[in-house]
């Protein structure tokens, strides 16, 4: 039987598990594709690293991968815009299928290359793009085809719900916590893509692609890291019976525009997404039909991953086997929709400040807060009286620390609260303010 044969672009964590599972699984994928899947080249940037596959396959030559009309399909799991965003295409013009697992690429050129590869009738596949080995993406392009997406929540952040995971169980820093997940092959190669929620944003603008056929770019998403999470917040998120999660939010608001938007946030302890710790993502949908479903699973590293890109791989070889390249995201319609103005929904506000120690200051907040149409539903100080407040570097100052929930306010209002409380004198740095999403 005629093997189908793919090029593996990059042999990093993810190519590496591709590699693993794809030879120690070869009789049984070469059964479920009908044909030997071969993994005929395998390109990266240094040949001379160790690694444990057969240096005959190694070139650093990627156009020549490309180009090679004896492959299929191209795998690629490099990252990043360029060069990979130039090889994709020349692979979906030369007419091979492709699969990948980078949403930055995908969040920025994604509906030119589902063109593309319509164009040229041959598939474009990305699961482990989003959710590592959720298949989160069949899901939304496959199963719920006949249904309509009114929201969706995700933890699509391992490195991140790993670093609040650590610093809320063990108070551990922020850096150390980071170097873990870097060690553990769960960050991205620029840290700050994953702390700083830019890879969220990425994934959800991939998620909006298939749950609301919405062209959007990342520049478009709002977007907040975790940096400014401490312990002590979820401490108080926990005394006011939340846990405190990094979520990329997609919803259709009453006037039917998209609000997107990718944020720490509150999440009611009893809610599923409060308990998906560590690396685990999860994506909680509702739609019309289908109801509410929470998927949960490893959301990074090599094998969770490589489990998404495989499958992928199993799906395009068996479509070119059967002739019908392209299937997988025929009749997609992909368009530019209206999104919600930024900072114009309500929500309930968890606010924390650091203030001095002080007689008069917290008269003078709710005044501030009042002002601007934010109302306090809850309200809790520690600090003063003998009690010192520490923050995230371990510094003890004088500081009396505020926390509160509010009622539902408008984002902006609430921003432009804490824009006046901040500027007073007897407030301590930044304040912070976290959605409460349920
Ligand atoms: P990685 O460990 O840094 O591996 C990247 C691979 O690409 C390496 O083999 C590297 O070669 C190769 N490479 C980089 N630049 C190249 C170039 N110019 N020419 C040829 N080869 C080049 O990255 P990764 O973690 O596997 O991630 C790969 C992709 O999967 C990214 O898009 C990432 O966002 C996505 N992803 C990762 C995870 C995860 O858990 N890590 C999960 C989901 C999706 P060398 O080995 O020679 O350096
Ligand atoms: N850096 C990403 C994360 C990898 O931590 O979620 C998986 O996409």
């Amino acid at each position: 039987m005629k093997p189908i044969r793919f090029a593996l672009l990059g042999c990093g964590t993810v190519g590496s598990g591709v590699v693993e599972l794809t030879t120690r699984n070869a009789a049984y994928l070469a059964a479920r594709i009908g044909a030997p899947l071969e993994l005929a080249r395998i390109v990266v940037r240094d040949k001379s690293k160790a690694r444990k596959v057969d240096p005959a396959l190694l070139s650093t030559d990627a156009d020549a991968a490309i180009a090679d009309p004896s492959i299929d399909i191209v795998v690629e799991v490099v990252g990043g815009e360029d060069p990979a965003g130039r090889w994709l295409e020349e692979a979906l013009r030369r007419g091979k299928s492709v699969v990948t697992a980078n949403k930055s690429l995908l969040a920025v050129r994604g509906p030119a290359l589902l063109s593309l590869a319509a164009e040229h009738k041959v598939d474009l596949a990305f699961e482990a793009s989003v959710g590592g080995a959720i298949p989160v993406i069949r899901t939304l392009r496959d199963h719920l085809v006949a249904d309509w997406v009114r929201s969706l929540r995700g933890i699509v952040n391992g490195t991140c719900n790993y670093i609040l995971t650590r610093m809320r169980d063990e108070s551990a820093s922020f850096d150390s916590v980071l170097a873990a997940a870097q060690e553990l092959g769960y960050a991205e190669a620029e840290p700050s893509l994953d702390v700083d929620g830019h890879d969220a944003a990425h994934k959800l603008c991939v998620l909006a692609l298939l749950a609301y056929g919405a062209a959007v770019k990342p520049s478009e998403v709002p977007t907040e890291g975790i940096r400014a999470i401490e312990p002590i917040d979820h401490r108080f998120a926990a005394r006011f019976g939340f846990g405190i999660k990094h979520l990329a939010v997609a919803r259709e608001t009453k006037d039917r525009s998209l609000d997107l938007r990718v944020h720490p946030a509150l999440v009611p302890a009893r809610a599923p997404l409060a308990s998906v710790d560590g690396v685990l993502n999860a994506i909680a949908i509702e739609a019309d039909g289908a109801g509410s479903q929470v998927l949960v699973g490893r959301g990074a590293g090599s094998l969770p991953t490589a489990v998404s890109v495989v499958a992928d791989l199993v799906d395009v070889a068996r479509n070119r086997r059967a002739g019908v390249a392209g299937l997988l995201t025929h009749g997609l319609d992909i368009t530019r929709r209206p999104l919600a103005a930024p900072q114009s929904q309500e929500a309930i506000w968890y606010l924390r400040m650091r203030v001095a120690d002080r007689p008069g200051v917290l008269a003078q907040i709710a005044g501030a807060l009042g002002k601007h149409e934010v109302s306090i539903e809850q309200l809790v100080q520690e600090g003063g009286g003998g009690r010192r407040a520490v923050d995230r570097t371990g510094t003890a100052d004088e500081s009396r620390v505020i926390v509160m929930l509010t009622h539902d306010a408008v984002e902006r209002d609430v921003r432009a609260a804490l824009d006046y409380v901040d500027a007073q004198p007897f407030v301590h740095g930044r304040s912070l303010a976290l959605r409460v999403e349920s």
